[in-house]
């Protein structure tokens, strides 16, 4: 499938990825190490993060590391904050030329000091940029989110600002890590597993579902082309009647 199969009118403004298969990618070329899997997930992120970029896409979220991968060997951890500070300092100038600015969600303080303030570095440099906005999702757990946005909302009602009544669907919004973007119309999830793994759980109510056996290395334009396409497929009714969307 090709880009100009799809309608450039109906392009998701919010795309999000777990990306996931890096280890079994690895194994299947016979890599010794799980964490050539992640270098070359590196590479798969690089080229999807132009393909967005050149289709129009507003906002690119990507799961790279959950609260949970916390609990991985600490031989894998710390390969993947290595890799993480060396992409950073190899794709700022890119990130400048596209005209892309990095975000980042999760527990950012949580990460080694080096990798925290390289990427700080980079979202401040990349801040002005408008063209797309790309997170990256760090030691970045659903509910942990919604935990930490709980605690602060509760703070405000204790310190008088706010009372219970006020709590709504936008103040929670607004007080997850997400506050300043829309929610994901789509997520697409590679490897074969059909699973959230604890991600965006409050911001995926109504995003449409793509999951892919791709592994994440070998995820490409094409995957990314055939994703959307499904995405152009559907009609979302949002508890509405297929009759009622056609009216509209
Ligand atoms: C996704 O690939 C990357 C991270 C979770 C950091 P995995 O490392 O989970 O690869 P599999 O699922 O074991 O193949
Ligand atoms: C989810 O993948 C997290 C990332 C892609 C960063 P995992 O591989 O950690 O998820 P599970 O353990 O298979 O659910
Ligand atoms: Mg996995």
């Amino acid at each position: 499938m090709a880009s100009h199969q799809l309608d450039l009118n109906n392009i998701p403004q919010h795309i999000a990825i777990i990306m996931d298969g890096n280890g079994r990618w690895a194994k299947k070329q016979g890599f010794g190490t799980r964490v050539k899997g992640h270098e070359n997930g590196v590479a798969a992120l690089r080229a999807l993060t132009t393909t967005a970029a050149e289709l129009g896409v507003g906002y690119l979220t990507v799961y790279a590391f959950s609260t949970e991968n916390w609990n991985r060997p600490k031989f894998e951890v710390n390969a993947l904050m290595r890799l993480l500070v060396n992409t950073l300092k190899n794709e700022v100038d890119t990130l400048m030329k596209n005209n892309i600015r990095l975000n980042a969600i999760g527990n950012i303080d949580s990460l080694p000091s080096d990798v925290a303030s390289k990427l700080k570095t980079v979202m401040d440099k990349t801040a002005v940029n408008s063209h797309m906005t790309l997170t990256l999702a760090l030691s970045y757990g659903s509910r942990d989110e919604m935990k930490q946005a709980v605690q602060k909302i509760a703070l405000e009602v204790k310190d008088g600002l706010i009372s219970a009544d006020d709590i709504n669907e936008e103040l929670i919004s607004k007080n997850l890590f997400t506050s300043d973007m829309p929610d994901p119309d789509l997520l697409i999830r590679t490897s074969g597993e059909q699973r959230i793994s604890n991600y965006l759980l409050w911001q995926i109510a109504y995003a449409e579902l793509f999951f892919t056996e791709t592994l994440w290395p070998d995820f490409a334009k094409e995957d990314l082309y055939q994703a959307i396409s499904s995405y152009q497929n559907r009609e979302r009714r949002y508890g509405k009647t297929s009759e009622q969307i056609k009216e509209a």
